[in-house]
């Protein structure tokens, strides 16, 4: 009995086995975004075989946007500037003034600008400290800056500025605009007045200096 069954699956195995060909897997077919002869030559390449291939997509017809990406042009969120022209003087709508945008916007900003600009917006990073810069690194928190509208920062980093390049390819818009959020952070940072603390700030602040004073070294001179 045994020994039946152990024939019978290797006739059934020798019948299974001779019904495998290669040729599905020789057979001509598209490949997405490979050669092939498949369709019309937009733009014939010759390939190692001396063949002329065509794409293997079918061509987009011109102008063609992805689904969900058709953007304005002209979209201040994209431009940094409103219908006239004008740089923005607030951020968009497409973006909300959160913790979280400004948190995206510190670390974007330590990432691309930094090593430049300095982590505080002062001009002395390390670069520039180094002094390989054909010109001096501006600070981004000094005095003339204060009044430049937010598209100001959000231009020049995308788009660049003078002998800077842009950051247009390396960050989204929306990024880009978080950058230019954390650029005024850094602004207050290095700007703020007392009276723009919450009193229990305030509060702080005059216990830090209090515990100041009180660490001065003693005055042995006098004591004596
Ligand atoms: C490789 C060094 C370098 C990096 C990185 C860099 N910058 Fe600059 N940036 C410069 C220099 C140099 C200038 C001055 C260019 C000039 O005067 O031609 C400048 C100018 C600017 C200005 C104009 C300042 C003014 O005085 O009006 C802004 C705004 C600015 N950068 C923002 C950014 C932002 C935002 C980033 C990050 C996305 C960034 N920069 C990254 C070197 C850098």
């Amino acid at each position: 009995m045994k020994r039946y069954a152990l024939g019978g699956l290797l006739a059934l195995s020798l019948l299974v086995l001779t019904g495998c060909r290669t040729d599905m897997w020789v057979q001509q077919k598209v490949k997405a975004q490979a050669n092939s002869e498949f369709y019309a030559l937009t733009d014939p390449v010759k390939g190692f075989d001396g063949k002329i291939y065509g794409d293997g997509s079918r061509p987009m017809p011109e102008n063609t946007i992805a689904r969900g990406k058709l953007q304005d042009p002209n979209d201040p969120f994209i431009t940094g500037k409103d219908s006239q022209g004008n740089l923005l003087t607030k951020l968009p709508p497409q973006v909300k003034l959160t913790r979280e945008f400004l948190n995206k916007g510190q670390e974007k900003y330590n990432i691309f600008c930094a090593q430049c600009h300095g982590r505080a917006g002062d001009g002395k990073g390390m670069i520039a400290l180094r002094g390989q810069w054909p010109r001096p690194v501006p600070s981004l928190v000094r005095e003339q800056l204060l009044t430049q509208p937010i598209g100001y920062f959000f231009s020049s980093g995308k788009y660049g500025f003078g002998i800077m390049y842009g950051y247009g390819s390396r960050m989204t818009d929306e990024e880009l605009w978080a950058v230019a959020a954390y650029v005024r952070v850094l602004q207050l940072s290095q700007n703020a007045n007392l009276k723009d603390l919450a009193p229990e700030d305030i509060e702080k602040l005059a216990q830090a200096e209090q515990a100041k004073r009180e660490r001065q070294p003693r005055n042995l001179a006098q004591e004596n």
